[in-house]
This record gives structure tokens, sequence and C-alpha cells, in this order.
């Protein structure tokens, strides 16, 4: 059992670079804008597989130019795409980010095609699911999808890594599945309100919700895992930070590639924020995936 399948998004990303961002009627002009290939489930797959990771997706882009692109980008950085299709008259998921001097980023997405899949096309990858070690979905695509792929792995014997981004209203029962659940400070007050508001505690009301284990991110503050009745804080190395984007894509990723090469979480948790704080330092978010040599570089 090895190798890692992500359920999730594809999208062209539109950034922005800007020195602030509009108050609603203002315009601001000045801006420099940049296409990066995105989408939280396709960034997560290259993470892993530039990190050395078997890697195969399941995700849906529209029949356009963009989709097409996409779908090349993702097989050129090694990520098997046999079930990522296009769907006729969709346009491919997009997403409008703006970046600040500080390295900031807010962000709108337009799901298109990301929401034209279901447990239907899940089932369709049923052998290929069950051959993962490691499951990867975010909460950009059919959370029915995620729950129906989420089972076939696990009843072969692999494991469940939920991102919980963007955070929305999901069935309760993904969420016992998890192994780990992965929230950054935002996601963690979503599902838990004040109370997940001190990472600590977060912690603990998460745990409460069922899955095996937890990681709060806490941007470059580290990370928090809390997994076989303890938890371990483990800090980030000091980086320049350029563009926060794909941040938290590169730290699951690595996290997946490192559980589906034998590691724990104890092992896997400290990689993952190392690559995590190497794509801080680049723009765009899968243009700043890391390598293997530059996540150890920063170690
Ligand atoms: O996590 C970053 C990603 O979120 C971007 O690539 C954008 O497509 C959105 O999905
Ligand atoms: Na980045």
């Amino acid at each position: 059992m090895s190798g890692v399948f992500v359920v999730g998004s594809i999208n062209q990303d539109f950034v922005l670079r800007l020195e602030r961002r509009p108050e609603p009627g203002e315009t601001v002009t000045g801006a420099e804008l940049s296409l990066f290939p995105g989408g939280k489930g396709a960034n997560s797959a290259v993470a892993a597989a530039r990190l050395g990771a078997r890697v195969a997706m399941l995700g849906r882009v529209g029949e356009d130019a963009f989709g097409a692109d996409l779908v090349r980008n993702l097989r050129e950085a090694g990520v098997d795409t046999t079930h990522v299709g296009s769907v006729p008259g969709v346009p491919t998921g997009s997403a409008f980010i703006t970046v600040t001097p500080d390295g900031e980023n807010a962000i709108v997405v337009s799901p298109g095609a990301n929401r034209s899949f279901g447990p239907r096309e899940v089932d369709a990858a049923a052998e290929d699911l069950r051959a993962a070690g490691v499951l990867v979905a975010q909460l950009e695509v059919d959370a029915g999808a995620v729950g129906r792929a989420a089972r076939a792995v696990m009843g072969a014997g692999g494991r469940f890594l939920l991102n919980f981004a963007p955070p929305r209203e999901v069935p309760e029962g993904i969420l016992a599945l998890a192994d780990p659940l992965v929230v950054n400070e935002h996601e963690a007050r979503f599902l838990l309100g004040e109370a997940g508001g001190e990472p600590e505690a977060a912690v603990e009301g998460l745990l409460g919700r069922g899955p095996r284990s937890v990681v709060v991110t806490l941007g470059a503050e580290g990370a928090l895992l809390a997994a076989g009745g303890s938890t371990r804080r483990f800090g980030a190395p000091e980086v320049e930070a350029v563009d926060t984007t794909g941040a938290g894509d590169a730290f699951v990723g690595a996290l997946a590639a490192r559980l589906a090469g034998g590691d724990g979480l104890e092992e896997a948790v400290p990689y993952a924020v190392l690559a995590g704080a190497a794509a801080v330092t680049r723009e765009g978010a899968q243009g700043s995936l890391p390598t293997p040599e530059e996540v150890e570089g920063l170690d």
C-alpha cells in the first residue's frame, strides 16, 4: 500500500499584486497580473509529487483552454490524471487572488467544473482509491464525494487526511474519518466558535469531533499536532514572506507524501512545516511548491 490520492479542486489562478485592496465602490489601479495553476487539490497533489510521492488525482476541469493547460501541467508535475476529466458547458474553476506587499492574500473562488463531480465519479475510481495509502481532500469539491472516497480508502487500510479549507458546513461524519484533520486558526474558529481562538484549547475541541488526530497550522509559528493522547508544537524557520498563497497546500501535500512513505505524524508534521515555510518565500501557489532539497535546506 503506498501513494497519495487527491480528490480535489483544479483552478486557474489570477493573481493581482497591489499596494492595498480597494474599499467597496473604490477603484485601485496599478496592480500586476500573473496567471498560475492553482486549486487546493491540484496544489497539494503537485506538492506531494514534487517531494517524491506517487500521486493520482480525481477532479474536473471545463472544456476550455484553461482546463487543458491545467491538466497538462498536472501531468508534467508527475500526477496521474486518469481520473481528471473535462466537463462540457461549464467553465474551469478559477480563483481571483489579491496579494499585498506584506505577502498576505485574499481569495475569491468561482468553482465552475469543480462542482460537477460527486460520489458516482468516485465510484468509477474505486480500484485506484483502494490502492492508495493516503487520501487527501479539501472542501472546494462536493463533500459527498469526499466522504465516499474516504470510506473507500479506509476500507482498504489507507488513511484520510482532511484539510478543512475553505471552511464550510459539511456532514459531521466526515470529520470523524480524518487522520489527521488539518486546520488553520481561522478554520478552527469556524468549527468551534470562540473556543477555537486559542490553539491548545482548539485541539481538544477538534478531537471531540471524532478525528483520530488533529493538526493546527499556525503560520509563522509552525504547527500543533495532537495524536495518541499528547500534543506537541513544532516551530517554523524564519523566512521572508513574499506570498503566503499555497503555503497550506504545500504543508498538506508534504504531510501526505511523508505519511504515504511510511513516516508517522511526529516526523511528517515538522517536515510539512518546512515545506509550508518554503512556499511562502515565492509567488503563486503551485509555482512556490518546494523540492526536497529546498525543504531540507530550511531545516
Ligand atoms: O490554497 C490556495 C488556492 O486556493 C489557490 O491556488 C486557489 O486556486 C484557491 O483554491
Ligand atoms: Na506562495
